[in-house]
C-alpha cells in the first residue's frame, strides 16, 4: 500500500514547544498518521488550548499534555519518569521549542537585536532553549529509545537560516538610523546551524540501535506579518510567497515514520526554493 509506511499507529511522539504556531501543526500531522502525541511546553494556558483544539479534530484519548521546560534537566527527567510509570515509551521526539525574538525597531530605544548591543542574558536564554534544550531532550528520550532497541526517531526543527545568513534588509524600518535598525539576532543563526551539527552527531551515535535523526528547516510561515515584510520576503523566494502553517505537516509525517526509514543525518530545507537562488 502506498501510504502504509506513513502509519504511526501504536507509536508515541513527544513534541517540545508544542503549543506554539508550528508545534500544534506537528502534533496534528502525527495524529493524522495514528500516533499518540505528548504535547509539552512551558506555557500552561496555551497547552490547554492546543489540547482543546486538537481534541476537536482527533481522538482526545491519543493526546497527553505535560508541562516541560527544555532548559531544565529536572523538568525533563520528571516528565520521563511520569511516562515510565504509566508504561509510556517515546518512539518519536520532535525538538521544536525555540525563542524567536520578534524584530521590532523603535525610535529612540537602544536596538538590542543588533550584535553591538545584544545582551549576554538573551544569548544564554535563547541558546538554552533552542540548542541546549534539544540536547537535553535527546539525551533523555534518545537514550531510552536506544536502550529499548525498538528503533526511534529524533527530528530537530531548524530553519532555512541553518543554511544561509539572514538578509537583514528584510527587517529595515523607515526613518531609523543605521545603528537603530533592527536585525535578526545572531543567536538564531548560531542555534539553527548548531542543530544541524547535532543532527549529524545523533544520526551516527545511535544508528546501530536503529535511532535515526534528521532536521527539518522551514522557511518563513505567514502569520499576519506586515504587508511590507511579506512582500520583501516573497521577493526572495522563487515560489513567490511565504509558507502556510499547514505546509510542513507532510514533511513531519515523512520524517517521523518509516516512510523515511533510510534517511538519516539530513537537513530537509523547505523554503520555497530560497536557498538555491
Ligand atoms: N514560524 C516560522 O516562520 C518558523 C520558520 C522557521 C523555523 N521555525 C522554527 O520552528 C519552531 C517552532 O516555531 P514557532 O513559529 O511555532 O514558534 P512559537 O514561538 O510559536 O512556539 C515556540 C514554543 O516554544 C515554547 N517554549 C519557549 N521556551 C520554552 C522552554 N524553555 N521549554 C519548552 N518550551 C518552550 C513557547 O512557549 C512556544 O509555545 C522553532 O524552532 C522555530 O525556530 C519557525
Amino acid at each position: 500500500m502506498a501510504f502504509e509506511k506513513f502509519r504511526l499507529n501504536g507509536k508515541t511522539a513527544l513534541i517540545t514547544g508544542a503549543s506554539g504556531l508550528l508545534g500544534i501543526q506537528h502534533a496534528a500531522a502525527l495524529l493524522e498518521c495514528g500516533a499518540n502525541v505528548i504535547l509539552t511546553d512551558i506555557n500552561d494556558s496555551a497547552l490547554q488550548s492546543a489540547e482543546a483544539t486538537l481534541s476537536h479534530q482527533f481522538d482526545a484519548a491519543n493526546i497527553l499534555v505535560k508541562m516541560m521546560d527544555v532548559t531544565d534537566p529536572d523538568s525533563i527527567r520528571s516528565v520521563y519518569d511520569d511516562l515510565v510509570s504509566d508504561s509510556i515509551h517515546v518512539d518519536v521526539l520532535v525538538n521544536n521549542a525555540a525563542i524567536d525574538p520578534k524584530v521590532k525597531g523603535e525610535q529612540g530605544v537602544l536596538e538590542t537585536s543588533r550584535l553591538e548591543n545584544f545582551h549576554l542574558d538573551q544569548w544564554n536564554l535563547q541558546v538554552a532553549v533552542g540548542l541546549t534544550g534539544a540536547f537535553l531532550c535527546s539525551q533523555v528520550f534518545g537514550t531510552a529509545m536506544a536502550r529499548k532497541r525498538k528503533g526511534g526517531v529524533i527530528v530537530n526543527i531548524a530553519s532555512d537560516l541553518s543554511v544561509f545568513s539572514p538578509d537583514q534588509r528584510l527587517y529595515r524600518k523607515e526613518g531609523l538610523t543605521e545603528d537603530m535598525q533592527p536585525v535578526k539576532p545572531i543567536t538564531y543563526s548560531v542555534i539553527k546551524a548548531g542543530l544541524i551539527g547535532m543532527t549529524r552527531y545523533l544520526a551516527t551515535y545511535w544508528a546501530d540501535k536503529g535511532v535515526r535523526c534528521n532536521a527539518l528547516s522551514p522557511g518563513g510561515v505567514f502569520n499576519g506579518q506586515s504587508e511590507e515584510f511579506v512582500q520583501r520576503l516573497s521577493n526572495l523566494i522563487p515560489l513567490g510567497r511565504m509558507a502556510s502553517r499547514e505546509e510542513y505537516r507532510s514533511a513531519i509525517q515523512f520524517l517521523c515514520s518509516d516512510a523515511s526509514s533510510y534517511l538519516n543525518g539530513q537537513n530537509i530545507v523547505m523554503d520555497g526554493g530560497r536557498s538555491v537562488l
